[in-house]
């Protein structure tokens, strides 16, 4: 129950789905937590903490706003004295299922603007005040789209392939100083972001099929993204650094074969 005792965390994306999850953990593990969205549902969240006996307080700001993310910042040193941990896991699938050479450069934009600026902006911003303190965890949220292509759209995919390398890229810019970035791949996850999936399968009685293609043969719950962003915010997780982790049932594990030799 203690995991993140004593520990300051923001969670942007907090209104719904992964950062919801990671909210309500961070908070059962002993964080306070500022919970950050553009949605006023990031009300509920902070209420759900709240009425649990956690502390969090709610932010309706802009993740990819560097106002908004100075702002988010400023308000966990000024109300809680220090930050520890920045969950920077807010996004957006964009595009929707337009064909790629339909896309133009501003559908691009508002995703790069969110998915990539947007976590490049909480790292520079948190490190602003874990580097002076020598001690810190960021945590991303990126995509097994960022891994291979078929896992989204043309602009979601690069922007997800862009966290991986940020977390690379600032875990080292960051090396001497304590400070660890590491970035999380999900899986299909039952959210608000693939809800459209979810009713549709459902409505066609296929949502037991969502997830096959993974060996554990099923999708996963924001839970389950939760139990690993704990972990890498976590001290147990003092060692890891620069990584991207995939939570995904073994999707990417394999090749996209049909079945398997001797079964
Ligand atoms: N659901 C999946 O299958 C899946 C898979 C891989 C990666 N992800 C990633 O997980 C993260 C969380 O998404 P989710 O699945 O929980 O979806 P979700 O839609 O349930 O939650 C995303 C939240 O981010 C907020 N948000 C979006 N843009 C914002 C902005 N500019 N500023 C502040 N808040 C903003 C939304 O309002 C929403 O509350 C995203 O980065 C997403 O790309 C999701």
């Amino acid at each position: 129950m203690d995991r993140l005792k004593g520990k300051v965390a923001i969670v942007t994306g907090a209104a719904s789905g992964i950062g919801r999850a990671s909210s309500k953990l961070f908070a059962a593990e002993g964080a306070k937590v500022v919970c950050v969205d553009r949605a006023a549902g990031v009300e509920d969240t902070v209420k759900a903490i709240k009425e649990a006996g956690g502390t969090a307080l709610a932010i309706t700001g802009d993740a990819s706003s560097e106002a908004d993310v100075v702002k988010v910042v400023d308000t966990a040193v000024k109300e809680f004295g220090k930050l520890d941990i920045f969950y920077a896991n807010a996004g957006i699938s964009g595009g929707g299922q337009r064909p790629f050479f339909e896309l133009d450069a501003s559908e691009w934009r508002a995703v790069l603007e969110v998915n990539l600026i947007g976590v490049f902006l909480a790292i520079k911003h948190a490190a602003r005040v874990m580097v002076p303190n020598k001690k810190g965890s960021i945590v991303c949220t990126a995509s097994v789209a960022g891994i291979r292509s078929g896992a989204g759209g043309g602009p979601y995919s690069a922007s997800k392939a862009g966290v991986i390398n940020l977390t690379t890229t600032a875990a080292n810019y960051l090396a001497g100083t304590n400070v660890r970035v590491n970035a999380i791949c999900p899986g299909i996850i039952e959210t608000g972001m693939t809800k459209p999936i979810f009713d549709y399968a459902k409505q066609r009685g296929t949502a037991d099929k969502i997830g096959q293609l993974n060996p554990l043969k099923r999708y996963g719950v924001p839970e389950e993204i939760a139990n690993m962003a704990l972990f890498l915010a976590s001290d147990e997780a003092s060692y890891v650094n620069g990584q991207h982790i995939a939570v995904d049932g073994g999707l990417t594990s394999s090749m996209p074969v049909t079945g398997r030799i001797g079964r």
